[in-house]
This record gives C-alpha cells, sequence and structure tokens, in this order.
C-alpha cells in the first residue's frame, strides 16, 4: 500500500496505517453512526452526519490543526487514528491522540499496534516533543493499550466529561520524544 506506515500486531495481522480515501467514507460514516457502533465510551448524542465527508472535500482529513489516518488491518478499514494540536502557551504545542476502532474487531491487538505505529509516525514527521491521550478512568482497553505503547500515566482530570447524563472522570497519559518505548 502506497505511502503506509506498515506493522504487524499481535495476532499477525499486518495493521498499517494510511490516509483515508474517499472508498472509505462509507465505512467512517458508519462507525461514527450511533451508540452501538461508538460503543460504551464515544457516544456523545447525534452529530451532523455529514462532517467527515465535508472536511475530506477540503483536506483529506490532514491540517495543522487536526488530522485522521485509516487503521488498516489485512488491508481492510478497521477504524482510524486522528491527532489534534493542543496549544500549551505562547510559543509551544502538543498533539492529542485518539483513536475509534470497528467495535467488531476490538481486543485483537489492533488499537496497541495502530497507536504504536502513530507515535512513529507522529515523532518521524512532526517536531512534537509530546504526544498525550485522555481516557475515562473505566476504559481500561484504551489506557493499556496506551501503557503498552509505553505512554505514562500523568493523573486523573475529575470531572472532566459529560457523557450520557454524567460528569466522568478522565486519565490523561502522556509521551515525550525522549521517552523510552517497549
Ligand atoms: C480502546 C481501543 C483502541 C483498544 O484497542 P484494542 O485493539 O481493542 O485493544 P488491544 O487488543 O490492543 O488490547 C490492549 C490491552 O487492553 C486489554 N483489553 C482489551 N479489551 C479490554 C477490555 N474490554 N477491558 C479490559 N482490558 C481490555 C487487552 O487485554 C490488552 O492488554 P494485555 O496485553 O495486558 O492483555 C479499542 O478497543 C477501541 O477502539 N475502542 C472503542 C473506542 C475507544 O474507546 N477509543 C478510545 C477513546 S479515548
Amino acid at each position: 500500500m502506497q505511502g503506509a506506515v506498515v506493522g504487524v500486531g499481535v495476532t499477525d495481522e499486518p495493521i498499517a496505517l494510511s490516509p483515508i480515501t474517499e472508498t472509505d467514507l462509507p465505512q467512517l460514516d458508519a462507525l461514527v453512526a450511533g451508540p452501538e457502533q461508538l460503543g460504551p465510551f464515544q457516544w456523545f448524542g447525534w452529530r451532523n452526519p455529514g462532517r467527515f465527508r465535508r472536511i475530506w472535500a477540503e483536506n483529506g482529513l490532514l491540517s495543522e490543526e487536526q488530522s485522521a489516518l485509516a487503521v488498516r488491518a489485512e488491508g481492510e478499514f478497521a477504524g482510524f487514528v486522528s491527532w489534534r494540536r493542543v496549544n500549551a502557551g505562547p510559543n509551544a504545542w502538543y498533539w492529542n491522540i485518539g483513536i475509534q476502532l470497528r467495535m467488531e474487531l476490538c481486543g485483537r491487538g489492533i488499537g496497541t499496534e495502530a497507536q504504536r505505529l502513530l507515535v512513529a509516525y507522529l515523532f518521524a514527521h512532526t517536531t512534537a516533543m509530546r504526544l498525550e491521550a485522555d481516557t475515562e478512568v473505566t476504559n481500561r482497553a484504551e489506557q493499556r493499550a496506551l501503557e503498552k505503547v509505553g505512554f505514562l500515566r500523568e493523573g486523573v482530570r475529575r470531572g472532566a466529561v459529560f457523557r450520557d447524563g454524567e460528569w466522568r472522570d478522565n486519565v490523561v497519559y502522556s509521551l515525550l520524544r525522549t521517552d523510552p518505548r517497549p
């Protein structure tokens, strides 16, 4: 696959990240279509269903502020990874990363490998010093995946996320360019 970053997951499925193409867009829309597809932590109510398509037409979902790449497992669209710029003062910024896989593909090592590839990609192609990820305290799969990639748990932001009628605590993780990686 041209331009892909290739790695191998624990299941021996080749996992790759590459730009989201026009033919991915229906699968991307389906991935975020509703509560069943988004799973227990990512459903925040209905949103503009055409938002990805509109942004893709503008910039291919790759920009200075916010970007996404497709996660491919055995060449199939498995979900996406994303990163957005967080300004940290007048002369500094870092990336906050995210991930969403197709629910039926969760728990097979793809999320860990995809985030490992994203880390390598961002440190290779951007000058970022810090990568950050945050997730709800009850999302053990994402916390464990981040830890396996080398992210360190920084702490808990209390009442930071409003989802499904409740304010929830969020765990913050980071990985510096200079940190050791497993
Ligand atoms: C979170 C997510 C990216 C993790 O990726 P994944 O491919 O499912 O996870 P992996 O198979 O790589 O597993 C990573 C670790 O989590 C553990 N794990 C997996 N699913 C788990 C679950 N439901 N509960 C607890 N631990 C779990 C695995 O056992 C593994 O740890 P181990 O090697 O010590 O056994 C993926 O599940 C996903 O996209 N979920 C929906 C969206 C989401 O929650 N995104 C993050 C929001 S911030």
